[in-house]
């Protein structure tokens, strides 16, 4: 039984085109070996996650995580996902995140959604999977 169970998760994971509940992720990290990109993923899921529920509180972001421009050498799933615009849309996203860590505090949920979309720009020509996941990260 145990085993059939992590199969399940195994054939859930092993695509893009499908979406990862929050719970498969939490096993993931125990079970499967993740590419490095899906583990930088992840962190910078929870990173947005975080911001979100600061600025929500009316708070600003702490720090800019520096370690994100691992998304320049975190090696893929796929390999081949790697290409000019692959890059184009990684320096998109470090550049409308460093943003967020600057803007003034009545005008955080724009910078914040704005990292977010850039987040789904990506997505849309990559990995479409985890896009209705990434969205609720939006503030409305
Ligand atoms: C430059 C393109 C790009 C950007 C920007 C990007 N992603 Fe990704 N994302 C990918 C690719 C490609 C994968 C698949 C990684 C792999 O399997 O090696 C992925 C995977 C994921 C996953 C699935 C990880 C798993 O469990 O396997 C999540 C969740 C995710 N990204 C969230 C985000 C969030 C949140 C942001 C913005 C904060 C973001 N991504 C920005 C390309 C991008």
């Amino acid at each position: 039984m145990r085993k059939v169970f992590f199969l399940f998760f195994l054939a859930a994971l092993s695509s893009c085109k499908k979406e990862a509940s929050k719970e498969i992720v939490i096993i993931e990290k125990k079970v499967v070996k993740q590419s490095e990109m899906a583990a930088l993923m992840l962190e910078m899921y929870n990173t947005n996650l975080e911001n979100k529920k600061r600025i929500l509180e009316g708070e600003s972001p702490t720090q800019y995580p520096k370690d994100f421009s691992k998304i320049y050498s975190a090696k893929l799933t796929d390999s081949t996902d790697r290409n000019a615009s692959f890059n184009a849309f990684s320096d998109f996203y470090l550049y409308t995140l460093k943003k967020v860590y600057n803007a003034p505090k009545d005008s955080l949920k724009i910078y914040h959604n704005n990292a977010v979309n850039s987040c789904i720009s990506c997505h849309e020509t990559t990995c479409i999977g985890p896009i209705p996941r990434i969205k609720k990260l939006l503030i409305k």
